[in-house]
């Protein structure tokens, strides 16, 4: 029961993004959780933010500040890991009051807020509303020149299918490349072992209700050790070297 011109809105806007499949669209609110090119911003420093690994790099940890793009968007964590290699690297275009973006922004990273609560809400809550998360620059883009002071924006957006960045990954389960070696206060884990576990594991609990399941590629804390969800069980990947703690929630990092 559409009005007569939103129909022929909707109509416009289909033939534009016609050239490329969508995978998946939605409305909700934009914010901004690091940034790689102006590491202060907004009274904060995101220079913990920035080492965080992100969702996309399961088999070799990288952190926001290996992937040296401020074009990494975050989306759903719980959808990203029903489907990693649906999403990840794949273009994303943001609308604003009804105007594209044209910046190169790619899936790279799981955002639990996003997952949170109704997809269908149009109400901002911290603590769960739908959207993406972005760099404090893109954000800053897209609002206007307003991101520290709205913190959040209303965005819609649609993910094509158009893979414009490639995640390198070694789903065998080799070790962690020479990349790792930056995580110079962490000892990595061979990824083998944790999929070994991930089978076991997932052949025994499979009829019954498992309370510690979660969304696959997020990653946690606890205690010292970075733990990434494989195979919906928390799995440990990088032990925080002596001295150093782990923080920063689903973003987590050793300091
Ligand atoms: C997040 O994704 C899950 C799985 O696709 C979906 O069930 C849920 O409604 C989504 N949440 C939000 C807030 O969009």
């Amino acid at each position: 029961m559409m009005f007569p011109a939103v129909a022929a809105a909707g109509f416009l806007f289909t033939l534009s993004a016609s050239a490329q499949l969508i995978i998946s669209s939605g409305d909700g609110f934009g914010t901004y959780y690091y940034d790689i090119g102006q590491v202060d911003a907004c009274g904060t420093t995101f220079a913990n933010q920035n080492k965080g690994g992100v969702m996309c790099s399961s088999a070799t940890l990288l952190s926001l500040d290996q992937m040296n793009s401020d074009y990494v968007v975050a989306m759903n964590s719980t959808q990203l890991g029903e489907d990693p290699a649906l999403y990840c690297g794949k273009k994303v275009i943001i609308s604003v009051n009804g105007q594209r973006s044209d910046m190169q922004l790619f899936i790279g990273d799981g955002c639990q807020r996003c997952g949170i609560g109704s997809s269908s809400s149009n109400t901002w809550n911290a603590e769960g509303a739908p959207g993406l998360d972005f760099s404090y620059t893109v954000l800053n883009k897209l609002s206007g020149g307003n991101a520290c002071s709205e913190g959040h924006i209303a965005i819609s957006w649609e993910i094509l299918d158009d893979s414009i960045f490639t995640f390198h990954g070694s789903p065998s389960g080799s070790t962690p490349s020479s990349e790792s070696s930056d995580f110079d206060t962490a000892t990595v884990q061979p990824l083998a072992q944790s999929v070994a576990l991930t089978i076991n594991s997932a052949s025994e609990g499979q009829l019954e209700v498992m309370p510690t399941t979660c969304s696959n590629n997020v990653w946690r804390c606890s205690g010292d050790v970075l733990e990434q969800c494989i195979g919906s069980i928390w799995t440990p990947r990088v032990t925080c070297a002596l001295g150093s703690s782990c923080q920063g929630g689903s973003n987590p990092y050793c300091t």
